[in-house]
């Protein structure tokens, strides 16, 4: 049968791609999605992928909504978390709020999506936890204190987590994108994203299919031995 994956923020940008490649693969999957209903819709529309709408930052939501993946889609074998958001300000001009959404979403939002679905993993003694970190968790970034700290939290999280799911079949590990051409980044100012492809050995942004190639990679039963490790696809920009 058929291994089911649950792709948070699944309906737009990289998670978009990743929930695409996997069903590719030919995983049962569901994508989640905060609020953009018309994306969410359009994304079902064009590729049959079922989305379901939650408030990651929620436990007591994210809890439920799993359970309703799991009655309508199956068992949940393959989790990626991959919603995140960002609220950048310089350190000095970062507010209080700033801060905790993006903690809420980045951070709570990676245990509010794996924590339900664990049990079922270590019952079935088969899991892969994927979290979708970024090269501003391993080097830090100006105006991002509160995007940096969760991204470099994600690591954290996987290397705990690998060592608590091996003997139960379950791997974890996160992979750190460098800059991808999604809204997030299609975003910020012209001028501010010449200077960052500038920053670029590659000379280019990354394609969200370059990082759901790392998940269909990660997601696959061979990748067993893989486990608490962190993948960077960031077109040589930084290394660890
Ligand atoms: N783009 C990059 O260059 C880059 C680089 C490194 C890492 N990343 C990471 O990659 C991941 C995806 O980024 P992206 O650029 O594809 O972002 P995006 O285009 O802005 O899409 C974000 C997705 O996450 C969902 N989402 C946001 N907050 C949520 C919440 N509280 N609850 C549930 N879903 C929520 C959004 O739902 P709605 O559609 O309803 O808004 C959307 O589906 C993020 O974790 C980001 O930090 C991105």
């Amino acid at each position: 049968m058929a291994r089911t994956a649950l792709v948070t923020g699944g309906s737009r940008g990289i998670g978009a791609a990743i929930s695409k490649a996997l069903k590719a693969e030919g995983y049962n999957v569901a994508a989640t999605y905060a609020g953009n209903d018309e994306a969410a819709a359009k994304f079902t529309e064009e590729t049959g992928i079922k989305t379901y709408k939650w408030n990651v930052a929620d436990y007591d939501e994210s809890k439920a909504g799993i359970e309703k993946v799991e009655a309508e889609v199956g068992p949940i074998d393959i989790v990626v978390a991959n919603a995140g958001i960002t609220r950048d300000a310089p350190f000095h001009k970062m507010t209080p709020d700033q801060w905790k959404d993006v903690i809420d979403t980045n951070l709570t939002g990676v245990f509010n999506t794996v924590h339900p679905v664990w049990p079922g993993m270590r019952e079935r003694k088969f899991g892969r936890v994927i979290v979708i970190s970024s090269i501003n968790g391993q080097k830090g970034q100006f105006a991002q204190v509160n995007y940096a700290a969760t991204k470099a939290g994600d690591l954290g999280i996987v290397k705990s987590l690998a060592q608590e799911g091996a003997r139960a079949g379950i791997t974890a590990n996160a992979i750190c994108p460098g800059y991808i051409a999604t809204e997030m980044v299609m975003a910020v100012p012209e001028k501010v994203r010449e200077s960052i492809i500038g920053q670029i050995p590659a000379g280019r942004l990354g394609e969200p299919e370059e990082i759901a190639r790392c998940v269909t990679f990660l997601a696959s039963d061979e990748s067993q031995f893989i486990n608490g490790s962190t993948i960077s696809a960031n077109g040589a920009q930084f290394f660890v």
